[in-house]
């Protein structure tokens, strides 16, 4: 079992260089397919969620070749199938674009129910409204979904809440279809901007990407481009909280400052000293954190990924602080693992109160998803003594290189694979 484990109470001070946005790469990758021509996409970044994607275009018979440590040329031209397995659906959750993607190409697409962070019930029906809206049938069968339609005919599509994926699934699907589709109450994040951007790239024609209103009017052709994937916002988040946790000084290079204005405005409410540049930030911290209040929202709200996070810097601050969790049913798993150092916490519902305790101590802790093992990171910079954490491949799905990252910066932090005790071998076999 591969666990981090991590001496706290260091400052981190230096520079770090965010990678590209895992949740733009995810849907990017899948896009390819909608191509008529080899793309290249660049700020790829190396985490195992993009592997899984490779990995799927791979099995669907597309052709991938790293160009450059994060430069990837892509050929999706010939595929040999429009089916996703379980055994690759599950690894992800964002294996869900591969639906509306091969649909969007082929008109028929059979993907197994995606994967991913266990964050509460993960319905995809606003995706398949969408698919249905535009000419789809579709038909679940043993796990897998089915989707054909003789013909993709735009449509207009009205999201009963706001989705990322929803409205990322429906740029895909209707972008090669036949007339225009009007997308209403549509997510505003990022990486919604990224794909349209990368689409438009190719010759698609799509408005209004980052309003709650996208046209999408379908071409026949889409041509090969060369395409450079946003900076993670939330990877920079990270290491933003990362640096204020430790008292640090960091300045975080690789960024679009626009695009982490929310998680500055709160940051500096906390007492965090942030100064913009073009494109990099740098985190300083000069007297102690003051209590506040964060209800997460979609885009340009406070978003959901980083509510792990500013929950571990809010422990550290001063007085009772109250988060509202409006996104996701389950996302307070980490809170236990919190607790076991030190943390003062309480949940009810949507609703964790923090009282603020000042200092955490190191302990064994458990990642129970991505962002909450990050957070269990962060906790484990900041405190006293020795923190282990398990389930770390969570978090390799959405950080590259972080270990080196982070030992750039001061840290003392490394992997370990342990191998069970030849005793409890003998026990179990007994
Ligand atoms: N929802 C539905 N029906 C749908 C789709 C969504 O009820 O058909 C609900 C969800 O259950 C959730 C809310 O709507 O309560 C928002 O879900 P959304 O579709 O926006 O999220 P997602 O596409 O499943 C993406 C990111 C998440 C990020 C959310 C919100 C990817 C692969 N995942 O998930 O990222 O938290 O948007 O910004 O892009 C992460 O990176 O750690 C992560 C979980």
């Amino acid at each position: 079992m591969e666990k981090f484990i991590i001496k706290g109470g260091r400052r981190l001070t230096g520079e770090v260089e965010i990678s590209g946005a895992k949740n733009a790469a995810v849907a990017i990758i899948p896009a390819v397919i909608l191509s008529d021509e080899p793309c290249i996409l660049e700020n790829v970044p190396k985490i195992s969620d993009v592997d899984v994607a490779f990995k799927i275009l791979a099995e669907l018979g597309a052709s991938i070749e790293y160009l450059e440590n994060s430069t990837v040329r892509i050929d999706a031209t010939n595929l040999i199938s429009t089916v996703v397995p379980y055994d690759l659906a599950k690894l992800m959750r964002a294996s869900y674009y591969f639906l509306g993607s091969l649909f969007g190409k082929y008109r028929t697409a059979r993907v197994s129910m995606p994967g991913g962070c266990y964050l509460g019930d993960r319905p995809i029906d606003q995706h398949l409204k969408a698919f249905v809206s535009i000419g789809a049938v579709t038909a679940l069968d043993h796990g897998m979904i089915d989707i054909t339609a003789d013909e993709i005919k735009g449509a207009p599509i009205f999201f009963d809440l706001v989705t990322v994926g929803a409205t990322i699934n429906t740029m895909l699907a209707a972008v090669k279809g036949n007339g225009l589709t009007v997308i209403e109450n549509a997510a505003k994040e990022p990486q919604i901007v990224d794909v349209a951007n990368f689409l438009n790239s190719m010759g698609a024609d799509i408005m209004g990407a980052g309003t709650d209103v996208i046209k999408i009017r379908g071409v026949k052709y889409l041509r090969g481009s060369t395409y450079s994937i946003i900076p993670d916002q939330i990877e920079a988040g990270t290491y933003m909280v990362a640096a204020a946790a430790t008292g640090g000084n960091v300045l975080i290079k690789n960024v679009i400052p626009k695009h982490l204005e929310t998680i500055t405005n709160r940051l500096e409410k906390i007492g965090v000293n942030i100064e913009s540049f073009d494109d990099s930030i740098r985190v300083t911290t000069d007297g102690p954190f003051i209590k506040t209040n964060i209800r997460t929202a979609p885009h340009p709200g406070f978003p959901t990924d980083m509510q792990p996070l500013i929950a571990t810097l809010l422990c550290l601050a001063e007085g009772t602080s109250i988060i509202t969790e409006d996104i996701f049913d389950d996302r307070f798993r980490y809170v236990d693992e919190l607790r076991r150092m030190g943390a003062e916490i309480s949940v009810d519902g949507k609703v964790a109160v923090i009282d603020g305790v000042g200092k955490l101590m190191g302990a064994p802790v458990n990642a129970p998803d991505l962002r909450a093992g990050a957070a269990l990171i962060v906790a484990g910079l900041a405190a006293s003594g020795v923190t282990e954490i398990d389930s770390i491949s969570h978090i390799e799905r959405g950080y590259q290189n972080i270990i080196e990252k982070l030992h750039r910066l001061g840290a003392d932090i490394e992997k370990i694979t342990e191998t069970a005790a030849p005793e409890q071998t003998v026990a179990k076999a007994g």
